[in-house]
């Protein structure tokens, strides 16, 4: 069973980012000059995920418009000169099919990714979160995608957090993987 879709809840309301995510979507916050829901689509997209599933709520279009075709603008860019900058905004509209469906209210990430049921359908598909971005040798989704390749059963992928700091995160209890499995898999055992 092959992983070709990847849900990204984006219909939070960011409130840990305020003021800046007042009328900017937290997942378009740039890293530099990159949004981050770029990272995360790209790391999708080199992890063989063909379709992206946005799950938008109010004043969150700007996602879906960063990953469409700008004709405006690349018009403009093109009769100044700036093909590589055209050649740019083309090669992320080109990155990925992109669908999205509404969460009418922003009643958790849970319900943000039951609401992409339908869009889903009877298959095994990814969830990626756009604001936490995984610095690793090996992209995140991609050990997940080749964890499920194998054992065909979900997976998700943790972070450890300081014991004081747990009341603000959504806590799994569960056992560490055994060395030898870890290593199958080149994650951590600690
Ligand atoms: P978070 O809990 O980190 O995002 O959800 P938030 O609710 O936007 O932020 P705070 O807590 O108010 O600061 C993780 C991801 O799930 C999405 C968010 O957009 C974020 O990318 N999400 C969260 C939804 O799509 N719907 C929700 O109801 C909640």
């Amino acid at each position: 069973m092959k992983i070709r879709k990847a849900v990204i809840p984006v219909a939070g309301l960011g409130t840990r980012f305020l003021p800046a995510t007042k009328t900017v979507p937290k997942e378009l916050l740039p890293i530099i000059d990159i949004p981050s829901i770029q990272y995360v689509v790209q790391e999708a997209v080199d992890a063989g995920i063909q379709e992206i599933i946005f799950v938008t709520g109010r004043g969150k279009d700007g996602i879906e418009d960063h990953f469409d075709e700008a004709p405006e603008l690349e018009q403009i860019l093109a009769d100044r000169g700036q093909s590589a900058t055209v050649d740019m905004l083309r090669r992320i509209a080109e990155m990925t099919e992109v669908v999205s469906v509404r969460q009418k209210k922003p009643l958790g990430l849970g319900h943000a990714v039951l609401c992409a049921r339908d869009l889903v359908g009877d298959e095994p598909f990814a969830v990626m979160l756009a604001d936490d971005l995984i610095d690793a040798e090996i992209p995140g989704i991609r050990q997940l995608v080749e964890i499920f390749t194998e054992t065909e059963e979900s997976v998700v992928a943790l972070m450890k957090v300081p014991r004081e700091e747990v009341h603000q995160y959504g806590v799994i209890k569960g056992k560490l993987f055994h060395r030898e499995e870890a290593a199958k898999f080149s994650l951590p055992t600690d």
